[in-house]
């Protein structure tokens, strides 16, 4: 039987509540003087008040080129800058795309568990989404295919690396398969990249197999940090992006913030994105391995060893409901894992805990813990 690490308190003493919902860029050794240095290197341009003063649109030439080459690591060439776009994070990309790429009694469709802002934006896009069922891979591929035989789905929403909430990384043949079936129901893919940067073992995104209907999309929130409201676009080729932009020209709301696109290229330029990308991968696989210390033996862990969180299998004899409020007991903070579903789904017995949330990985060590002791006390 598992043990539980003696730094486990009874409630009587336990301190502050440990958060362990939601997930973010770990700070790392070094951030904050790239941050500094970048900051100070943008305060003497010359054109520092057209950065704050005026619309940076989609980014400029340079900084284009800068995210081309950049992205190229992740897409095995750079993109031509005339399929590319900087823009106000990936949430305000699913706004404009959902909005624009669905025609009125078409649908998404998306991992049946998918990433929790999924359903409200496709709410305020007036579309809806059917769940696609997955597996230890990701979408499965069969699944994607009945429901484009049964539906007018006019995209599907995938997020193949690092997939949020179960940890899954597709494999390149389910790549292979998903794109297929895109192919052969002439679906467009809105292919989520958030964690292509701090995932060990990434294979290629499917805008590598299926560039002419992918619209791929990579953040900078947690390969650097959400507050830079920051995610670049790749679309399926220059036409295409020419008339989604001429559609709304006046559209501000997915324009770059000015401060953060001349950041995030000064921080790409001087290779410091790398490093900080590269020490929040490592600041990852150190809590992963407190994870594994403390909720391994449990057998009840879904991890790809490079995530921001972990996703539990509870036993039985938990409801999820149970297990939330005997987690706020014990004083650790999380959230229902419905957040996650896609309507139609039913969530029986996951939570999703985040390993970065926690500010120290000493706190991550108590949270575990206090998680640990529950599950013990019922096995
Ligand atoms: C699957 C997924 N995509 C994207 C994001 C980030 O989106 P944004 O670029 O709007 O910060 C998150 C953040 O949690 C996420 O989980």
């Amino acid at each position: 039987m598992p043990t539980v690490s003696s730094n486990t308190r009874p409630l009587a003493e336990t301190k502050s509540p440990i958060d362990m919902t939601r997930t973010m860029a770990p700070e790392v050794p070094g951030f904050r003087e790239y941050i500094i240095e970048g900051l100070g290197k943008i305060a003497t341009l010359p054109e520092l008040s057209d950065i704050v003063q005026r619309h940076r649109f989609h980014g400029t030439t340079h900084d284009k080129a800068v995210a081309a080459q950049w992205l190229g690591r992740r897409l095995g060439t750079a993109p031509d800058s005339s399929r590319l776009l900087l823009t106000g994070g990936t949430q305000n990309i699913l706004m404009i795309l959902f909005s624009r790429l669905v025609p009125k009694g078409s649908v998404i469709a998306a991992e049946k568990l998918t990433y929790a802002a999924i359903g409200q934006l496709a709410m305020l896009a007036g579309v809806s989404v059917l769940p696609v069922d997955i597996d230890g891979d990701g979408m499965r591929a069969d699944a994607l295919e009945e429901i484009c035989r049964s539906h007018k789905v006019a995209a599907v929403y995938t997020n193949p690396t690092g997939h949020n909430p179960t940890t899954s990384i597709m494999s390149a043949e389910r790549r292979q398969s998903i794109a297929e079936v895109a192919r052969r129901y002439g679906v467009a893919i809105v292919e989520d990249d958030v964690h292509g940067f701090i995932t060990k073992y990434a294979p290629a995104p499917i805008a590598t197999i299926a560039p002419e209907l992918t619209w791929y999309m990579m953040t900078v929130s947690k390969c650097i940090g959400l507050g830079l409201r920051a995610a670049y676009l790749v679309a399926p080729n220059a036409e295409t992006l020419a008339q989604l932009l001429a559609s709304i020209p006046s559209v501000s709301a997915w324009f770059v913030p000015g401060l953060s696109a001349a950041l995030i290229t000064n921080l790409i330029e001087t290779g410091a994105a790398d490093e900080i990308a590269r020490s929040i991968s490592a600041e990852i696989g150190f809590r992963q391995e407190i994870s594994q210390d403390i909720l391994g033996p449990f057998g009840c862990m879904h991890t790809n060893g490079s995530s921001l969180h972990i996703w539990l299998d509870l036993p039985h004899v938990w409801t999820i409901e149970n297990f939330v409020d005997a987690a706020a007991e014990a004083g650790v903070t999380l959230r229902h894992p419905n957040v996650f579903a896609v309507p139609g789904t039913e969530i029986k017995s996951n939570i999703r805990l985040s390993l970065i949330a926690p500010a120290t990985r000493s706190d991550l060590r108590e949270g575990l813990s206090r998680i640990a002791g529950l599950l013990q006390s019922r096995m």
